[in-house]
Parts: C-alpha cells; sequence; structure tokens
C-alpha cells in the first residue's frame, strides 16, 4: 500500500482526503500542527475508516521536523500539501504570517520531499488565481489577475515555486488543483468544517443561523450584474473535491517525468448566493433569516469553472449537487448543537 504524505490532514479539505485515500487503498499518514484543526476530525476520520491513522503533530515550516518524519516514515510515494492559512481578510491585515507560514512551508516541505527522493506532489491552489475573468467559465489557461489579497498571492507564488521546482528536477511530478468554493460535509456526519469563530464564508454562516448561533445571514451585495443580483461561485461538495487528489495521484502513475499541470476542480456551474439560501431553505423546508447588506470589499461578481480537463485527463467529475452539499452540511451542523 502506497504511503502518502497528508499535510492539514486534520483540516476540512485534508480530513475527508484522508477518507478517500484510504478508500482507494492508500495509506495516509498526517501531519497538522493544529493551529486551525481539531483532533475531533482524527477521531472522525477513524470512525469512518474503522481503523487508526497515524498522525504527527508538527509545523511543515520545521525543517527538522520534516526530515524526521520522512526518516522515520520511510517509503513515502507522495505528498497532498493543503497545511495553509485561508483567511483571504486576515491576511491583509498579517501578510507576513501568510508568506511564512503557505510560502516557507510549501519551500520547506519541498527542500524535505527532495532529501528524501520523494517525488509526487499534489498541491491545494485555489480560482482565487483567476481573480475576476474576463471570461467565464474560466479555463486553466485563463489569465492569471493580480492578487487581491496575500491570501490570493501565496497560491500563485506556490504554483510557480511548483512550476520551478519541476523544470529543475527531471523526476518530480506535481499537480496544482485550483478549486473553486468547497462545502458540504461527509455524508456520515462524523466530519466536516469547523470554523473558528464568527464564520467568513457563506454555507458554514448559513448553516449557523438555522442553528441560531447567529442571528441572520448577510447577503453581502444584490445589485451585482448577475441575473438576481448576488454574487456568483462554483459551490463544490468537499468529497468530490477530495476524491479529486486521488484521481491525482493515479494519474501520476501514467506520466513521464518532469511533469506538471494545473487542474479546476469544480462543478461547471455557478450559483448565485441568493440560490444557495433557496436551496438551503428546501433542505431544512423552513426559512432562512437573512438581510442585504453592503458589498463585501474584494468579492468578486462571479467565478465558476470549466472543469473539462479534469473530466478528461484526471477521469473525474463532481458528482454531487447543490442540495446533497446543503442537506451534508446541516446534517454535519446539527451534530454540533
Ligand atoms: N457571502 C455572503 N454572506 C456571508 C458570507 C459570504 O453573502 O456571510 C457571499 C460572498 O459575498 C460571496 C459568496 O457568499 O459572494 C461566497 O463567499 P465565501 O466567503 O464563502 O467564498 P469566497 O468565494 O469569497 O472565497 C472562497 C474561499 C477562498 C478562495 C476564494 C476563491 O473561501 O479561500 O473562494 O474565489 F480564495
Amino acid at each position: 500500500m502506497e504511503k502518502i504524505l497528508v499535510t492539514g490532514g486534520a483540516g476540512f479539505i485534508g480530513s475527508h482526503t484522508v477518507v478517500e485515500l484510504v478508500d482507494a487503498g492508500y495509506t495516509p499518514i498526517i501531519v497538522d500542527n493544529f493551529s486551525n484543526s481539531d483532533s475531533n476530525a482524527i477521531r472522525g476520520v477513524e470512525d469512518i475508516i474503522k481503523r487508526s491513522v497515524k498522525v504527527y503533530e508538527g509545523d511543515c515550516n520545521d525543517l527538522q521536523f520534516m526530515n524526521d518524519l520522512f526518516i522515520t516514515e520511510k517509503n513515502i510515494t507522495g505528498v497532498i500539501h493543503f497545511a495553509a492559512y485561508k483567511a483571504v481578510g486576515e491576511s491583509v491585515g498579517k501578510p507576513l504570517e501568510y508568506y511564512q507560514n503557505n510560502v516557507g512551508s510549501l519551500m520547506i516541505l519541498i527542500d524535505a520531499m527532495k532529501n528524501h527522493n520523494v517525488e509526487n506532489l499534489v498541491f491545494s491552489s485555489s480560482c482565487t488565481v483567476y481573480g475576476q475573468p474576463d471570461h467565464l467559465p474560466v479555463t486553466e489557461l485563463s489569465p492569471k489577475k493580480v492578487a487581491e489579497s496575500p491570501y490570493g498571492n501565496t497560491k500563485q507564488v506556490c504554483e510557480e515555486i511548483i512550476e520551478d521546482v519541476v523544470k529543475s528536477n527531471a523526476k518530480f511530478k506535481a499537480i496544482a488543483l485550483r478549486y473553486f468554493n468547497p462545502i458540504g460535509a461527509h455524508p456520515s456526519s462524523k466530519i466536516g468544517e469547523l470554523p473558528i469563530g464568527v464564520p467568513n464564508n457563506l454555507v458554514p454562516f448559513v448553516t449557523q443561523t438555522a442553528a441560531r448561533i447567529r442571528e441572520e445571514l448577510s447577503v453581502f451585495g444584490d445589485d451585482y450584474n448577475t441575473p438576481d443580483g448576488t454574487c456568483i461561485r462554483d459551490y463544490i461538495h468537499v468529497v468530490d473535491l477530495a476524491k479529486a487528489h486521488v484521481k491525482s495521484l493515479q494519474h501520476f502513475n501514467n506520466q513521464k517525468t518532469p511533469y506538471f499541470d494545473i487542474f479546476n476542480i469544480g462543478t461547471g456551474k455557478g450559483n448565485s448566493v441568493l440560490e444557495v439560501v433557496k436551496t438551503f431553505e428546501k433542505v431544512i423546508d423552513g426559512k432562512l433569516k437573512y438581510k442585504v447588506d453592503p458589498k463585501r470589499p474584494g468579492d468578486v461578481e462571479q467565478v465558476f469553472g470549466n472543469v473539462d480537463k479534469a473530466n478528461n485527463e484526471l477521469k473525474w467529475k463532481a458528482e454531487l449537487t447543490l442540495e446533497d452539499s446543503l442537506r451534508d452540511a446541516w446534517n454535519w451542523q446539527k451534530t454540533l448543537m
């Protein structure tokens, strides 16, 4: 069984990916510093996979720690690198922390991988690299825009670092997956998103409002140039997203080195904020309290992806609907109440 190191494996996308890796016959090894994740996620994962998973608590920014990990865990064949800070707004006030953590840890990780001849890397990138696209849906060839935030810039810089590393190392294979908006939770309700404090993202705010943790949802702007005036995003179920990482590892087997490629990972379909609200109301069979507030600075009006490349080359396709995602997110929220 191939051993795969999953950095940030206790996080939202990481934990779901660990489950899918086991399902596909891989042995995941988690490294996480638990700075923005919870050890309960590990228990949830173990409950789903019905066995224990090896976890190293530590920081990917620590070269000694990472080197030791690769020595202790012999024969790691690939790495999926999730560990990163992810709050767009926070990054504007803490740029150095974001560059240090997101860019710094990627460089340390690759250094440690090179020291131990581990040459397969799947990287978490984001559709944030497209900014407000000129044409929709965006393809992988759509131009990157000047990043709106240090967070967004870390994703652009990390992609470029990986591409340069691949050019310099004839044996390296890497894929950057540009995620659209991950939502939902595992259908077992044993793992899901665990936002700390007031959620920035739409769906956790929606579920917390329905759970009466929040008074009401603020819809940020209803006079955008979209059919109902609210912003449009490509919301993808986290389990579908997790499976794209497994497909990426499998895809490496058929590629000649050096290899680097980028894939959009979304549903290919855009939904507005009000469509999310309406679909959620269908799921709970009730009303969600919301009001319209001013636009949130930095929000792009609409973005959704063309996902043909992932469909054709990775043989991956999103299978779950927006309603599935919101139902699973709501079932997960209910376990937290
Ligand atoms: N929104 C609201 N009310 C809220 C929260 C969000 O109306 O309380 C709206 C936003 O204005 C936006 C949509 O819901 O139109 C989605 O917002 P999210 O914060 O959930 O997601 P973003 O699209 O802003 O950000 C996400 C990820 C980022 C990533 C970005 C790429 O969280 O990490 O997609 O576009 F960079």
